[in-house]
Order: C-alpha cells, then structure tokens, then sequence
C-alpha cells in the first residue's frame, strides 16, 4: 500500500446524527487492514482543554462571543493534531465534530490546502430516534450533574443552536457524501471515484457493523405454558429461571445496551441480567411486540382450528403472507421488525455486544435479516426459549451461532 496517499475525512452533521459511530466504524476496520488511521474529536478536545462545566447549552450559543472564540481555538487545536499526526506517517484523518457551517468547512479546506478532504454528513430526520438517541447521550458523564429532564433540554438547546447554522454540503464544498446514517444509504454523492481510499470507505458506510448480537427469546410465559397465542402474561417459574440462567451465562461479558418488545414477559426476561450490571441501557420497542393475531389472539391453536376453520386453513397454506383478521402477516411484522432492528443498530453505536429479547416469530423474522430464507420457511424457524443465537455481521466476519445457556 502507497503510506504517502493521505485523506482528511471530516464528519458533518447535527448532534446525535451518528457521525462517531459512523468515524469508529472507518476506523476500526481500515485499522484491520493496516492503513494508519485516527479519530480528532472535537469534544475529546474541549473536554481535555475545558475540564470546567461545558455541556451546558450556552456553550454553543453561536450569539456568544467568547465560548464561540473558544469553540473555534478547540477546532483549530484538533485540526492542528490531525496535521501533525498525518505528517507523522498518518494516512487518514477523520475530524469528528459537526461542522455544520460553511465557514468551519472553508477553516478545513484552508489548513488541509495540500491534501484532498472528503466530507461525510450524516442524516437522520426520524424525530422519535432522535428522542432516544438524546435520552442515551444524556446518560453520559457529562450530564450527571444534571436531572433528566434539565439535561434533555439543555441538549436539545444544544441542538437548536447548531440546526441554526446548519447548511448541507453543496458542490463548493468538494468532494462529499451524505449518508443517511440509520439505514447505511448513500443518498447523495459528489465525490471523484479517484479519492485516496475512496471505494473502501465508500463500502464500509453502507456495510452492517453489527459485532456480536445476543437474540434471545422469553422463558415460558403463562400463555406459553396455557398453549394461547398472544396476549401480555408474566413469565411462570421455569420461565424465571431461564432468565436467570440468561443473566448467569453472560456474566463477566458487558452488553451495554439490551432491547426488548413492550410485553412483559421480554423485559422479565432481560431484568435479572440488567439489574446484575451497572452500565446497560435498556430499550423497549413496540417494533419487537410479537406478531398481532387479532381476532385471534388469546386463543389455543386447537381453538381457532375448531372456531375458525377459514382461519386456520387459510394461514396453513401460506403462512407467510396470512394476516390474522384484524391483526398482522409475518410480512407486515418484517416491515416493523426491520425499522426495530435499525433503531436498534444505530443505538448502539459501535457497543462490542448487545441482546436482544423478543418473540418467536419476530427472532424468525431478525434471524431471516441475517440469514437467506425463503419467506416461505421463515415462520417454520425453530426458535428455543433456553438457546439464544449469537450473531456478527461485520465486513470482515459473519458468524451464526445458536448456543444453549
Ligand atoms: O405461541 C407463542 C407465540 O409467540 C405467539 O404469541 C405467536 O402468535 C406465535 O408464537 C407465533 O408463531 P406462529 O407464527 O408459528 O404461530
């Protein structure tokens, strides 16, 4: 490899969008393949020089002549390390701050004046994303000193100030992408092909990056054990003890973050785990509810092949594409379970490991993300309450596992 190609890579975008994830995803593996490559955040930077309180909303009041003055000498001391790393044989420096305004972007281009620049800016315009993704960001060091809510505002605030200067990349900027960061799609491209590392980097943005998913499903429930579809029941005692044999086998492994679906009997599952650390964040989604069997729900098998035979036939010959009256297909279920799994993903972030706790036929569904299946066979997925499947999807790596515990 030619070490004397060097690229500046500057992350674009608002606060919570997922540009540190999207630098530690470009870094991690063009790491693995032996390109010297470094993150510069600008926040690593304010908190070193700034070691007072500085996550406070003022802060970032553009209007505020002196914490702007200060915002731009962190920007330009970040700069200035990124200079010298690639001067020092670096090969690629990615500068992870918002520079979301036209003049910060004109201060990249003129301290890299000999070196070509590829903006990155990520987009995501869901607003209930963006409500969870500042519930997480909330919980860092940072914000303790605050209670919840203040802390939510204040970075809301935060986010107001920078939405105020906010432009997208246009063609004066040079070469540059915007990715849509929840779904890893390219939605526009204005970059020469030729870029240093261009098509590499190109592919890792729109590559899964999932590093080890845990997907378990509940122990028995009530319904389980009754042999009813549906409903919301607790877990019986075996069940209990399947979640504690859950939270016994990954003990010493850190899972930072754990989802599960609105029903009780998912978060009983994860709760003895959850409660045996102390840094997890725990999510529950109505996109990981198990499938809606409408009319249906409540009832036994044998019940809805004896009261609604029609029903009962019709699912039996394409059990796919059914929808339960009133209720859903396990095609209508994927559409949900694959925006659950995203949400998930880009919660996330880079975490090493995450769980997932869901139903029998959304883990078909999760599984049939992963691993081809034809529609046809996936709602015939064996899906165990005392195994769980042990994912990684990752350029370099795809690993399928399911392990007892
Ligand atoms: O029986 C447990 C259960 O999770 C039900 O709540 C759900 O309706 C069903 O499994 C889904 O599996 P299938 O599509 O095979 O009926």
């Amino acid at each position: 490899m030619n070490r004397d190609k060097k690229l500046v890579v500057a992350m674009v975008g608002l606060p919570a969008m997922g540009k540190s994830t999207v630098a530690l995803k470009l870094k991690e593996n063009l790491d693995k393949e032996d390109v010297r490559v470094a993150v510069f955040n600008n926040g690593d930077v304010r908190r070193r020089m700034l070691p007072g309180n500085t996550a406070h909303a003022g802060f970032y009041n553009p209007e505020n002549a002196e914490t702007a003055s200060l915002r731009e000498h962190i920007a330009a001391t970040n700069m200035a390390e990124a200079r010298a790393f690639l001067s020092a044989g670096g090969q690629i420096a990615i500068l992870d701050a918002t520079n979301v305004s036209p003049k910060r972007r004109e201060t990249i281009r003129a301290t890299f004046p000999d070196m070509p620049i590829l903006f990155i800016e990520c987009r995501n315009d869901d607003p209930a994303l963006l409500d969870l993704s500042i519930d997480r960001k909330i919980r860092g060091q940072e914000f303790a000193h605050l209670p919840e809510n203040e802390a939510k505002k204040s970075f809301r605030e935060r986010i107001g100030y920078y939405r105020h200067i906010l432009r997208s990349l246009t063609p004066e900027d040079g070469n540059g992408v915007i990715l849509d960061s929840l779904n890893n799609r390219i939605l526009l491209e204005r970059a020469d092909s030729l870029l240093p590392y261009y098509a590499r980097i190109r592919d890792l943005l729109v590559s899964d990056w999932i590093k080890n998913l845990f997907l378990a499903r509940h122990g028995q429930s009530e319904d389980n054990l009754a042999g009813r579809i549906g409903g919301d029941t607790d877990l019986t005692e075996t069940g209990r003890s399947q979640a504690w044999a859950l939270s016994r086998h990954f003990i010493g492994t850190p899972i930072p973050y754990v989802f599960t679906s609105t029903k009780r009997r998912t978060q009983e599952m994860a709760e003895p785990l959850v409660t045996a650390r102390q840094y997890c964040s725990v999510f529950a989604f109505t996109e990981f509810d198990e499938i809606d069997a409408g009319e249906c729900e409540g009832m036994t098998p044998a019940e809805i092949k004896e009261r609604r035979p029609e029903v009962y036939a019709a699912r039996s010959l394409d059990k796919y594409r059914y929808t339960y009256p009133g209720g859903e297909s396990y095609e209508i279920l994927a559409e949900r379970v694959e925006r659950g799994l995203k949400k998930a993903f880009f919660l996330s972030g880079n975490a090493e490991n995450i769980l997932i706790v869901g139903h029998q036929a959304v883990n078909r569904v999760i599984l049939s993300h992963f691993l081809f299946r034809r529609a046809e066979d996936v709602p015939y997925i064996y899906i165990p309450q005392d195994r769980y499947f042990h994912i990684v999807s990752t350029h370099t790596k795809k690993l399928f596992e399911l392990k007892k515990f």
